[in-house]
């Protein structure tokens, strides 16, 4: 069977990036055969300009039919006065719901030879290896009633609803403790039961579903407040994290940041049928966007995400994550990652690098696919 594969480039270091990611798919389809098929689409400000929509019919059409999309990212302050359903992150938020990608996996591992990248002290993140698992289609982001409404008075009032159904937080609850399972074996859930109606519900909910099918799995609760500072006091005592959609926004930032560069974070995005959508964190960085700047090893670490979840090529994926870790011990850095004795490199000899070493992994593997 032929998997099909939306490559989206979209906005910012988007395009530099994901190129070097697909340069790592064509090196698996001559090496090893991987059989995919890609087709590549547009979506954000630079589809707005071109098209009207951030999010082109065409675009969605192709995103329901293929199996994964590898997408860059979307957004820039050039268009952050369009009305809200016309911005770049609206079309992210609508597709992600479009295709019910309702868990979103950030793992946060630390590369031992980038220990000192962190802002933290090494022995603080020394080994680190952690995941986020953040509920993705619901909460806050999507609750009704939202918007800005003018009282009687003429004063303004904005609305958001947080409001989440049980269904939606046993099935997340479901995603956190498999990935338990195959890691640590420890789940820790942020809420703010403390204060929220609905965070109540979550934890109800998440020690049902834990008590009735998860009874190997150690469970702790926490909250948000707590978990923040954790996360930069003491980051090794979490193994998995599930949380909502707004918390696991936030916590994610401070976790990617643990890492030394928010450069090197990957993150899937699935429904419950393992279809998903792979995106480095990092997002646009208009800043540097087209100087061979960036740093591609988040989009090429999504991508192994997306061998691993989507093509069940694990054993690929560790090849792809090898080639990255080769290449950092070499001492080749991007500028986000860069210390006096490294060899500064730019986006595309990073991926070329990752691309050769990838090469020679599969050839000594002596691999050979059979799909
Ligand atoms: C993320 C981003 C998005 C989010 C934005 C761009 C809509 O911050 O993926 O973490 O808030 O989910
Ligand atoms: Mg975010």
């Amino acid at each position: 069977m032929t998997a099909k594969i939306l490559i989206i480039p979209g906005d910012g270091i988007g395009p530099e990036i994901i190129s070097q990611a697909a340069n790592i798919l064509d090196e698996l389809e001559s090496s090893c055969g991987l059989n995919i098929s890609c087709e590549w689409g547009e979506l954000g400000g630079e589809a707005y300009d071109r098209t009207g929509s951030p999010l082109p019919e065409s675009t969605l059409k192709m995103a329901k039919e293929c199996d994964a999309v590898l997408f860059g990212a979307a957004g820039g302050s050039q268009w952050d006065s369009l009305p809200r359903h016309l911005r770049p992150e609206t079309a992210l938020l609508r597709l992600r719901r479009e295709l019910d990608l309702f868990a979103n996996l950030r793992p946060a591992i630390l590369f031992p030879c980038l220990a000192t990248s962190s802002t933290l002290k090494d022995e603080v993140v020394a080994g680190l290896d952690m995941m986020i698992v953040r509920e993705l289609t619901g909460g806050i982001y999507f609750g009704e009633p939202r918007g800005v409404e003018t009282l009687d008075s003429g004063k303004r009032r904005g609305i958001n609803t947080l409001v989440y159904h049980e269904d939606e937080i046993a099935r997340i609850t479901h995603v956190a403790f498999e990935i338990a399972r195959k890691r640590a074996n420890r789940v820790c859930s942020v809420d703010k039961a403390n204060v929220l109606e609905t965070t109540e519900l979550w934890r109800q909910v998440v020690s049902d579903v834990a008590e009735s099918h998860y009874p190997d799995v150690e469970l702790t609760h926490m909250l948000v407040d707590n978990a923040a500072m954790q996360l930069v006091r003491e980051p090794k005592q979490f193994d998995v994290i599930v949380t909502t959609n707004m918390f696991g926004d936030i916590l994610s930032d401070i976790s990617a940041m643990l890492t030394g560069s928010i450069g090197m974070l990957p993150s899937a995005s699935l429904d419950s049928s393992q279809k998903g959508l792979y995106e480095p964190v990092h997002g646009t960085a208009p800043d540097i966007a087209g100087q061979d700047k960036a740093n591609p090893l988040a989009a090429i670490l999504s991508l192994a995400m997306l061998l691993r979840y989507t093509l069940n090529e694990g054993e690929l994926a560790m090849k792809v994550e090898q080639a990255v870790e080769r290449v950092i011990e070499k001492g080749m850095r991007t500028p986000d990652i860069y210390f006096t004795e490294a060899q500064l490199v730019g986006t595309r000899q990073m991926g070329q690098e990752v691309r050769d070493e990838l090469r020679l992994l599969l050839a000594w593997s002596g691999w050979k696919f059979i799909w």
